[in-house]
């Protein structure tokens, strides 16, 4: 039988590629859980939507037969029946929304939802959240790690699908490599993590796994700079930290999004050797998926993604103005 899954922070980056794929591959009866107009609205990095600008997306979406139900996020009562009949339920609110997922573990307990999907979409939370240095990152990192434990203790399956570094958000010149350049790291940029989550569930090995994916390309820092070289015809300026000048960057910097990229940093310097945070599950399970080729990758999505991310660092007082 056709399985239903529902897609939770639906308008986000993740979340809006991964109904748009559902929507292209057709296998799956597709719904999504939309919040309540006026209910807070986040986001990891950019500009939250407008009210009209969901509506729009949402009108899309119906068109191409997806059932979109409002709720009070924040409410069982309305949170249960609007989840009656999802098999799967993917979500994906950002990382500053995090504890939001609590209400909604117990309503998918007793809607009968058979998996739930947690956002994690990075690293592998299970290593990060022993790190040994604490930083907002690991914080979260362990949050997000109790969240799979509060799942399996709903008695629901799960999927974990970590997806390494989005690209689009470690870009800023100057670059800061994390290292010396020459590790293999998973890269999934935001649109492709949400593209891969249905082939992921679609795969019986991914129920009650850990499934870490590299959805854009598996390459290290240098290689992925030199095609970013390539592609803008110019010198992309860099800088390399270890872990000491990592950890001196992150005690200065003020409380932000930057602030959050200087602790994955110290996160990405800091793993026992031989415990890489990243993987490739996707080269062997699900060999057929193919990522955005990396050409057109620079210039249609990471260069204005940048052009954005800036400007809301600078209005957030994070960088200066140029
Ligand atoms: N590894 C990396 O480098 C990296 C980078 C960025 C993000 N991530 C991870 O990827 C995941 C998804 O991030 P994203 O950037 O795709 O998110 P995003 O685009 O910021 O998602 C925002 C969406 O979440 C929903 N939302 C907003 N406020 C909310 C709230 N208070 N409570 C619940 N939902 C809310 C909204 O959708 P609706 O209104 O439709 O519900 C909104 O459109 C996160 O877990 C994040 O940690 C990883």
């Amino acid at each position: 039988m056709t399985k239903t899954i529902t897609v939770f922070g639906a308008t986000g980056t993740a979340g809006s590629a991964c109904v748009e794929e559902l929507i292209r591959l057709g296998s799956f009866n597709v719904q999504v859980l939309a919040r309540r107009p006026g209910q807070q609205e986040k986001r990891s990095a950019l500009a939250p939507h407008s009210a009209d600008a969901k509506r729009g997306i949402y009108d899309r979406w119906r068109k191409s037969g997806v059932e979109v139900k409002l709720a009070d996020v924040t409410d069982h009562a309305e949170l249960i029946p609007a989840l009656r009949g999802t098999d799967y339920l993917v979500s994906c609110v950002p990382i500053n929304a995090t504890e939001s997922q609590y209400p909604l573990i117990w309503a998918a307990k007793e809607a009968g939802v058979e998996r739930f999907v947690p956002s994690e979409f990075g690293a592998i939370y299970e290593f990060e959240q022993f790190w040994p240095t604490d930083t907002i990152h690991r914080a979260m990192a362990r949050q997000k790690a109790f969240i799979r434990r509060m799942i399996e203790f709903a008695g629901l399956d799960y999927t974990i699908i970590p997806a390494g570094f989005w690209p689009e958000y470690y870009m800023l010149e100057p670059v800061m490599v994390m290292g010396d350049g020459s590790q293999l790291v998973s890269w999934s940029t935001g649109r492709d993590v949400g593209r891969i989550i249905p082939h992921v569930l679609a795969h019986p090995l991914s129920r009650n796994a850990i499934c870490p994916v590299a959805a854009t390309a598996y390459c290290t820092w240098d290689e992925l700079l030199a095609l970013r070289e390539r592609t803008l015809g110019r010198k992309v300026e860099r800088i390399h930290l270890g872990n000491a000048q990592w950890k001196a960057a992150y005690e200065r910097q003020p409380m932000g999004g930057l602030k959050e990229l200087m602790a994955i940093g110290i996160l990405a310097t800091e793993g026992a050797e031989g415990m890489s945070l990243f993987a490739n599950w996707n080269k062997t399970f699900i060999p057929d998926f193919r990522g955005t080729p990396l050409d057109e990758l620079f210039p249609n999505y990471i260069e204005p993604f940048l052009a954005q991310f800036r400007q809301q660092l600078i209005a957030a007082g994070e960088l200066p103005a140029a």
